[in-house]
């Protein structure tokens, strides 16, 4: 590890670009299949298809020693009354945290544990966010503009989509008069 050379990237913290550009990884509506619970609006927007968020990933070897280090994008929009969001994870070694910084927009950052823990917590230009081990992680754009952050974790701690994917979160952020509103997920386990 000590061969590994110190380096920068640069980071446009209005909209989440960073130079070089690593890993871009772009999540549109097709990729999302299930994650939203109103399958109509979901059908219905998919004619379209927008892109719901994108990561650029600075590549560094995935090992203990190292960090991961990451921005994220979300753009703003709504399937039915539930606003665009990430897919959300645990990590592939459950006991590693994460931190979020966020540099621009207004979201919520939704946490929880496979205990049945639940947390939601704001995001807001210079909200530093603490993610703890064994936790499960989602962002939603509750604003206009795109939500842009910052993430950094072990470098080995890998991603474990699978068990969101099968159960999802315990709780949804829908709009409701105009204000994010936390609901329980009717489709949770399902
Ligand atoms: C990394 C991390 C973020 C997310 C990114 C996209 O551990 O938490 O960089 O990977 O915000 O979200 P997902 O990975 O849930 O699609
Ligand atoms: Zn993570």
């Amino acid at each position: 590890m000590a061969d590994f050379l110190p380096f920068n990237t640069t980071c446009d913290f209005t909209t989440g670009v960073l130079n070089p550009p690593g890993n871009l990884i772009s999540r549109y509506l097709a990729d999302m299949q299930g994650v939203f619970h109103d399958n109509d609006a979901y059908v219905a927007m998919m004619k379209e298809n927008p892109k719901i968020y994108e990561f650029y990933n600075v590549i560094i070897p995935e090992e203990e020693g190292h960090l991961q280090h990451c921005t994220s994008i979300v753009y703003p929009g709504k399937v039915g009354n539930e606003y665009f969001m990430t897919k959300g994870h645990y990590h592939a070694i459950p006991g590693t945290a994460e931190i979020y910084i966020c540099f621009r927009g207004r979201g919520k950052l939704v946490m929880q544990t496979v205990k049945g823990d639940f947390k939601v917590l704001d995001m807001y230009p210079g909200s530093i966010s603490y993610i703890p081990p064994f936790w499960a992680h989602r962002t939603i754009n509750v604003g206009s503009e795109p939500l842009v952050f910052f993430g950094v974790y072990r470098g080995d701690a890998g991603h474990n989509y699978g068990t969101i994917e099968e159960k999802g979160f315990y709780k949804l952020v829908i709009e409701r008069n105009n204000i994010p509103t936390i609901i329980d997920n009717p489709l949770y386990g399902r």
